[in-house]
């Protein structure tokens, strides 16, 4: 792992590959525990683009038949939040009754996951579950319990494994961190 510049900034090795692929492995032992026997369906929600890699791994580690659906939330412009956040794809398949595990790449305000689960209830999915594989605790403003948690993260910009920089980053399989 190198340092890497991208348009203006530069980015230090943060969390390598492997210990990404343990924090799966974690959380997808818990998931799979319990929904362990379901009679029903459930549903892995995809938050693109950044949760595409995450959930790809995630999705290989789940043992109980399960279905993916996408959709898009965008909040970030550059290294910060907005403070708005907009469903800017429509969901691939109707969540009316369903039980929803959501899978996020990183968890920072929480903005996101509220606007996430006011959709999930107007959809009528009849459970919903969260998973992150990242999330940084001293950013986090609202009061949302977060049920699977990959790594928790001090509140620094990174970036790398779907998470990116104004569109950049995305394809790394480490995370980088902002040189401070
Ligand atoms: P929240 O709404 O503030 O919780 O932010 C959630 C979304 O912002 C995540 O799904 C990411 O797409 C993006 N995001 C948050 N922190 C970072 C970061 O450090 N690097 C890149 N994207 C981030
Ligand atoms: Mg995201």
């Amino acid at each position: 792992m190198e340092r890497i510049k991208i348009y203006d900034k530069t980015f230090v090795p943060y969390i390598p590959h492997d210990e990404l692929m343990d924090c799966i492995d974690k959380v997808a032992g818990q998931i799979n525990r319990d929904f362990a026997g379901s009679e029903d369906i459930p549903v892995v929600l995809c938050i693109l683009n950044g949760a595409i890699m995450f959930t790809g791994e995630l999705m290989q580690r789940l043992n109980f038949p399960c279905q993916l659906v996408s959709t898009k939330m965008t909040s970030y412009v550059g290294t910060s939040t907005t403070g708005e956040v907009k469903q800017t794809l429509p969901l691939t398949a109707s969540l009316k009754g369903r039980r929803v595990i959501i899978a996020e790449d990183i968890i920072d305000t929480g903005l996101t996951l509220v606007a996430l689960k006011k959709m999930l209830a107007e959809e009528g999915a009849s459970e919903v579950k969260v998973c992150t594989m990242l999330f940084k605790k001293d950013a986090y403003r609202v009061d949302e319990k977060i049920d699977y948690i990959g790594k928790e993260i001090p509140n620094r910009f990174i970036l790398g494994f779907g998470l990116d920089y104004n569109e950049l980053g995305r394809n790394l399989k480490d995370i980088y961190v902002l040189e401070d």
